[in-house]
């Protein structure tokens, strides 16, 4: 029997991606190997939202290229596929194809016709969900994607070169991967503009969470992630009236500056973004919000920089990503005038995180004493402790009373936190 290895790179949408992707490879015969050096089919799977994350797929290239079985076949999927091109062959000759985010199904046509070098970076919408199996393996947590590409043309994102003009899935295709996902307690709908999802009969997210929320088998729902002019009232409503839609919002500012703003095409005012999380606060008063920032934009000054960490503080955003500003080919913004030196990015980058951890922390801390719904994920390596996920994303580790399985829902007792995780027991 043939094998394949598969690497991903970057977001959840590249992890399920993966997965739909394994599942094809295996109803083809072949099953999934960890080993790069003995592997027939090598497949990376990659991300370019970051210079170092698309850098690191060709650095990784080069390792692979000298271990693997001389006729195996080599190739490249996903976001980098696509921003590099047919140079891709011209940087690492051994490979035998390269395919974008939209061609996966393709890759049934190089096993075919291995002798072949494989191009196809075409973005050829929603075929791709079409044509692939579902997910072969049966997880817990269930990221399902429901739209592909995005319009909102933020000046340093290469998002819509890369995964083209925003496509929302039908409302029957994502219910019917829901109902396929079947030992998923929890369904987490993606989308780069996520909340943006609207189908051709004018269904929207909000349809989507009320008819999953009738699935018995599902407890928690969530989604991921949102642009801020996108939330609308119908579903900021329903973090009030859903009980299985978790109350944790990933809904990024990117800056607190509203000249950067401008000038990243991110065309809201800060009072709306505050109006909006007043209402969802009014609605859901235990809602927590995540936020990711770019830091050192071309022209941000430290008047600029400052008025972030404000609103990192005063929103007491939890589980945020913060990252300093890369340069992106296709972008408006890398050929922008003031580009930032790197060592003030990374002061900045410094004081932003630091302000982000303490506000973990602060959180963290809240809860001790408090008893929270959590799911269990798993088991650590040693097998002593189970891991679990609060309502909220923050891992709680668990001291494992006997070996026995437990339900996936738990109420946890936090009994101890840090700035990273929380300790409970089960009650
Ligand atoms: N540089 C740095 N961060 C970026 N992101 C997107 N493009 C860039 C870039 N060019 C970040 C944004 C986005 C997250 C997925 O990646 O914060 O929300
Ligand atoms: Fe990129 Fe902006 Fe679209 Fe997010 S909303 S994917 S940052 S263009």
């Amino acid at each position: 029997m043939k094998s394949f290895y598969i690497k991903t790179f970057g977001c959840q949408m590249n992890v399920y991606d993966g997965q739909r992707i394994s599942g094809m490879l295996c109803g083809l015969g072949m099953m999934p190997t960890d080993d790069v050096t003995t592997a027939d089919l090598i497949i990376l799977n990659t991300c370019a939202v970051r210079e170092k994350a698309s850098n690191k797929v060709f650095s990784e290239l080069g390792r692979i290229r000298n271990r693997k079985k001389p006729d195996a076949l080599f190739g490249i999927i996903g976001c980098v596929a696509r921003e590099e091109g047919a140079n891709s062959f011209r940087r690492i000759p051994e490979l035998n194809f390269v395919l974008g985010p939209q061609s996966y199904h393709k890759l049934a046509d190089i096993i075919e016709n291995p002798d072949a070098k494989l191009l196809n970076i075409d973005l050829s919408g929603l075929e791709k969900f079409d044509a692939l199996p579902p997910m072969i393996d049966n997880p817990v947590v269930a990221y399902i994607p429901i739209q592909e590409g995005c319009n909102h043309c933020c000046t340093y994102c290469i998002v819509p070169y890369t995964r083209g003009r925003e496509l929302s899935r039908s409302f029957d295709d994502v219910i019917n991967d829901v109902h396929a996902a079947t030992g998923a307690i929890e369904i987490c709908f993606l989308g780069q503009n996520v909340n943006g999802y609207k189908d051709k009969d004018g269904k929207n997210l909000a349809d989507l969470i009320q008819a999953t929320a009738k699935i018995e088998s599902v407890k928690r729902i969530r989604f991921t992630s949102s642009y801020p002019t996108e939330m609308s009232d119908g579903l900021i409503k329903l973090f009030g009236q859903e009980p299985k839609l978790l109350p944790f919002l990933n809904m990024p500012i990117q800056s607190g500056s509203p000249d950067v703003l401008t000038r990243m095409n991110r065309p809201y005012s800060l009072v709306l973004y505050i109006d909006i999380i007043e209402k969802l606060r009014d609605v859901c008063p235990n809602i927590q919000i995540s936020s990711d920032f770019i830091i050192g934009f071309p022209g941000e000054l430290d008047s600029d920089f400052e008025m972030t960490c404000d609103i990192a503080r005063r929103i007491g955003y939890i589980n945020s990503y913060s990252f300093k500003y890369s340069p992106r080919p296709h972008t408006a913004a890398a050929t922008m005038d003031n580009q930032i030196p790197e060592n003030i990015k990374k002061q900045r980058l410094k004081i932003l995180d630091d302000i982000l951890t303490e506000n973990n922390r602060t959180f963290n801390e809240s809860c001790i004493g408090h008893t929270m719904p959590c799911l269990i994920e798993g088991r650590d390596k040693t097998g002593g402790h189970l891991l679990a996920r609060t309502p909220y994303m923050q891992q709680v580790i668990i001291a494992a009373t006997s070996a026995a399985a437990v339900a996936p829902i738990q109420n946890i007792k936090i009994t101890s936190a840090n700035k990273c995780s929380l300790r409970g027991k089960i009650v």
